[in-house]
């Protein structure tokens, strides 16, 4: 019996030190130490074995259990300190290792423009609207009074998409898309981007953007577009500023301006700024012509209204005193952070 024993504990730890892994550690505990293991069946053996030998046999399985017991726990305890270095190694961090900078986004100076202007007109009682970047010549230029062969067409030349379908040259025709509607009065603005067959420079590029504006009301006059477009002025560029408007021509206006307002620069004196005159243009407005009413079902005896465009880089460059449009699509973080 004794031998027996002897042969068992000397199995069991050549299993254990053998053992590569937690998983072999424990089926050597099962199959030795188990219900159903070895040791176990050594004292189902007692029965043949004389009774006054057996305290003795007793003592001597339960030691050979304990020291089997004790390898087993402490192999197991070695596994485990083993694995956890292996994890601390491998997820090592280093925490004198430079943060990861997160970059904020930014926004560009012609959003800030483009919302300051919605602020000032939404603030009026303004809607502001959306019209299709790709138009029919219909909306960009017929329904505003500029028939196929008329100049004004010539001067906005831009990209066709077939000899109907174009790249709107304007967001006026966002004003006839409104109309059509048939819901009166209507005060609304329609930011949005243009484009025109244009060479890149410092003032001109194949795509920018405008603020369209419209109101059609009854009895609207020249006065209330004089009074909002000064009112818009001054929330634009201060309490101070003077506008004027000189007379123009656009074939859906009658009659027609271009407004200056005075330089906030200078004051007005004459600067770099203002090429020395004291004024800066900044939009084109007029009465919408009784044509583009009547073509688009408002009757021009019972309604009036007045239009104006405003050339959106052009406010983002005077406010922000940038003197080269093209910084303004290059969208360098760095440039575009200072705004
Ligand atoms: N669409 C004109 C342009 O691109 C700007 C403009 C002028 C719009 C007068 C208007 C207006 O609504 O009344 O130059």
């Amino acid at each position: 019996m004794k031998e027996k024993l002897e042969q068992l504990k000397a199995e069991a730890l050549r299993q254990i030190e053998s053992s590569d892994a937690l998983e072999k550690l424990n089926e050597v505990r099962v199959s030795f130490l188990g219900k159903k293991g070895e040791l176990t069946s050594v004292l189902k053996g007692m029965k043949d074995v004389a009774p006054e030998e057996r305290p003795k046999v007793g003592q001597l399985v339960n030691e050979t259990r304990e020291q089997i017991e004790r390898v087993l726990d402490e192999a197991i305890a070695k596994m485990e300190r083993m694995a956890r270095e292996a994890q601390m190694k491998a997820e090592v961090i280093d925490v004198t290792l430079p943060a990861r900078k997160n970059e904020v986004g930014h926004r560009h100076p012609n959003t800030i423009a483009m919302e300051e202007v919605e602020r000032i007109f939404t603030g009026m009682g303004y809607e502001v609207v959306e019209g299709p970047e790709i138009e029919t010549d219909y909306y960009n230029f017929e329904a505003l009074n500029i028939p196929a062969d008329h100049p004004a067409k010539d001067e906005q030349d831009t990209f066709y998409i077939s000899g109907d379908i174009l790249l709107r040259t304007q967001t006026s025709g966002t004003q006839v898309h409104e109309m059509e509607k048939g819901k009166l009065p209507i005060r609304m603005i329609a930011p949005g981007r243009v484009f025109r067959s244009d060479e890149v420079d410092a003032t001109h590029s194949p795509s920018f953007h405008q603020i369209e504006g419209l109101v059609i009301d009854r009895h609207i006059t020249f006065a209330d577009l004089k009074g909002t477009l000064a009112e818009f002025a001054r929330e634009l560029f201060g309490e101070e500023t003077k506008v004027k408007f000189r007379p123009h021509h656009f074939n859906f206006t009658e009659p027609s301006a271009e407004m200056d307002v005075s330089c906030f620069k200078c004051g007005g004196s004459g600067c770099r700024f203002c090429k020395g005159t004291g004024w800066i243009e900044i939009l084109g407005c007029g009465m919408v012509h009784p044509n583009v009413l009547r073509m688009s079902k408002i009757d021009p005896e019972k309604y009036s209204g007045f239009a104006f465009g405003i050339g959106l880089e052009r406010i983002a460059l005077l406010k922000y005193e940038i003197d080269d449009m093209r910084l303004l699509y290059e969208n360098d973080i760095r440039f575009l952070k200072q705004f």
